[in-house]
């Protein structure tokens, strides 16, 4: 059975938009896409008055030696948001399928689900926020098919352990796509699964340069995954995905020495996370704060709501989580700047004199 068997046959058997980039090869005068001769003022060279390429070779290659797969399993898109749209409407069927995830999850995985009116199998994360894979393989209908398990974890900061992705790609071949959201990898102790792509053709892995790479205003992610996985998603894809100044700023981001400065402020953030976990267990009215590998906390208090509103006041903005499951009583705090870092230690000491 070839993984293809789980996504919608009508995607596989429509016939894709075919843009003029695509069925152009070579040539130099180009009249062929209803483009603007002239380049736009203050263009620089960088050719916005023609459509960019709908996959960048030069950021393919990028990606795919920084992740270590073969260009043939990265897709790069619109940040992992993107990714996460695509997988959802290759694989749901309207109304029929359905996607399980482990409330409380980064949110983008059911918001995707409700648009394409799939079905949401919700099977919580343990009170000490871990996966539990025996109720996830329990819950598992004929109707799931994609799994989404995010490591490290948004909101709650813990990794799924590589065993538990192991088992559940196995216990899932042939009947469910298994989504891993790296998108906070970089952060963690552990490791990526990306390794395992080549082993388990349901595996997907989804990352993305919004977070260690600082690049969230460029949105680029990608996915990765087996060939005809990638090949599918390419079918209904918009055909031009990536604007050209994002694509650049990528490619910087990427050179030595824009991956030297990524790694010098991954170092801050992993050190101020630690500095951090341990100033906030020490204050009073936090009750709690959950061991994170990302690049934020989530932080139980005695009165959330008004340990949110003494940050906002000072100008802090943090993320109210209190409506996810199991965080009634949280915060999730991003890491900052030490001295970003220090203001909200100062604003929440002065909170509980
Ligand atoms: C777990 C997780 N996945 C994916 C995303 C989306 O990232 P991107 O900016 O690549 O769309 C986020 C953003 O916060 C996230 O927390």
């Amino acid at each position: 059975m070839s993984v293809l068997d789980l996504a919608r046959p009508e995607i596989r058997a429509m016939q894709p938009y075919s843009s003029a980039r695509m069925e152009a090869s070579g040539g130099e005068v180009f009249l062929n896409a209803n483009e603007s001769a002239w380049a736009p003022v203050g263009d620089d060279g960088l050719g916005c008055n023609r459509y960019p390429e709908p996959q960048p070779a030069a950021l393919v290659d990028a990606l795919a030696a920084l992740y270590g797969v073969r260009r043939q399993q990265l897709l790069v898109g619109r940040g992992s948001d993107e990714a996460i749209d695509l997988l959802v409407r290759a694989f749901c069927h309207a109304g029929r399928d359905a996607i399980l995830i482990q409330p409380p999850t980064f949110g983008m995985y059911a918001v995707c689900a409700r648009v394409q009116d799939a079905g949401i199998v919700e099977v919580p994360l343990g009170t000490d926020a871990t996966l539990d894979v025996d109720a996830m393989l329990a819950a598992l209908t004929s109707a799931v098919k994609l799994v989404f398990i995010c490591t490290p974890n948004n909101p709650t900061g813990q990794p799924v352990p590589r065993t538990d992705v192991e088992r559940l790609a196995r216990a899932l071949a042939g009947r469910a796509l298994l989504v891993v959201d790296e998108a906070y990898v970089e952060f963690a102790d552990e490791g990526s699964v990306v390794d395992l792509i080549d082993r388990y053709d349901n595996l997907a892995v989804l990352r993305t340069l919004s977070k260690a790479w600082a690049l969230a205003g460029v949105r680029i992610g990608s996915l990765l995954a087996n060939a005809e996985v990638i090949a599918l998603l390419r079918r209904i894809m918009a055909p031009y995905p990536l604007p050209l100044p994002s694509v650049d700023a990528a490619l910087l981001a990427l050179s030595g020495w824009g991956q030297a400065n990524a790694r010098e402020h991954l170092a801050v953030v992993r050190a101020e996370r630690t500095r951090m976990h341990e100033a906030l267990h020490r204050l009073p009215g936090v009750r709690d704060v959950l061991p994170s590998q990302a690049n934020f906390l989530a932080v139980r208090f005695d009165d959330a709501g008004a340990a949110y509103r003494r940050l906002l006041a000072a100008g802090i903005v943090v993320r109210d989580v209190r409506r996810y499951p199991n965080l009634g009583d949280a915060l999730r705090i991003t890491i900052g700047t030490p001295a970003e870092n220090g203001r909200v230690l100062a604003v929440l000491q002065e909170t509980n004199p």
